[in-house]
């Protein structure tokens, strides 16, 4: 597929190497780069925002190129506060709500805002694929987005509509706990583990 990512940052550059070598076709956007954030967005069949979540605004506002399109939201609403990073809204929205709100024309995907950057660039090493959770209003965008979530390695979980971005943006803050605050390091995924007796 033709994957515009806007945002040519650590998730930006992990994703396209990630996308590159499955075999789509991947341009990036940003501040600096010789394609604008118009001209990717109105190539692009899927658009990939991996930018600040404070730059939504100003990003969508470039981004009439994404009505009807799906565009992939893999940023995080991160505050810092007095005890660490935390969340800047929640509980009863989320940053996917707003990006939805801001492109309403758009089939916005929650997903790829759940493990670190590295992990989307390159998922082997693990004893069973990583989890990625998957929200969105629009089932067939949800269908194209969980196969380049597979693409990347992945095992991609459905988690229902939309609003379950208010559930997956704190579940980043998990990772980001493990990883960065408790010292884990960013080397590790989460994985579904499944019975198959008892
Ligand atoms: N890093 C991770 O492991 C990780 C994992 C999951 C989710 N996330 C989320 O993914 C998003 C991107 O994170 P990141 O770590 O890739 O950040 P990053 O490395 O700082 O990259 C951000 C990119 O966004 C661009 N940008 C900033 N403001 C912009 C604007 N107004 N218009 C256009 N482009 C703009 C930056 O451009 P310049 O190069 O010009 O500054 C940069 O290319 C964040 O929302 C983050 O919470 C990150």
């Amino acid at each position: 597929m033709d994957i515009g990512i806007i945002g040519t940052g650590r998730v930006g550059s992990a994703l396209r190497q990630g996308w590159s070598a499955s075999g789509h076709d991947v341009q990036m956007a940003g501040r600096s780069t010789a394609r604008s954030i118009e001209e990717v967005a109105g190539w692009a069949d899927i658009i990939v925002l991996a930018v600040p979540f404070a730059a939504l605004e100003t990003v969508a506002t470039r981004l009439d190129g994404a009505a009807h399109k799906i565009v992939i939201d893999c940023t995080n609403p991160i505050a810092m506060g007095p005890d660490g990073p935390g969340l800047a809204l929640g509980h009863t929205t989320s940053g996917a709500e707003k990006l939805q709100s801001l492109l309403p024309k758009a089939h916005i995907v929650k997903t790829l805002n759940q493990v670190g950057a590295e992990i989307m660039a390159d998922t082997a090493g693990f004893a069973q694929p990583p989890v990625q959770l998957i929200a969105g209003n629009d089932e067939n965008a949800k269908q194209v987005v969980a196969a380049l979530v597979s693409d990347l390695g992945f095992e991609p979980l459905d988690a229902g509509g939309l609003a379950a971005a208010r559930i997956l943006e704190p579940f980043a803050l998990v990772w980001i706990n493990q990883a960065v605050v408790r010292g884990m390091g960013r080397d590790w995924a989460f994985g579904a583990l499944r019975r198959s007796s008892r």
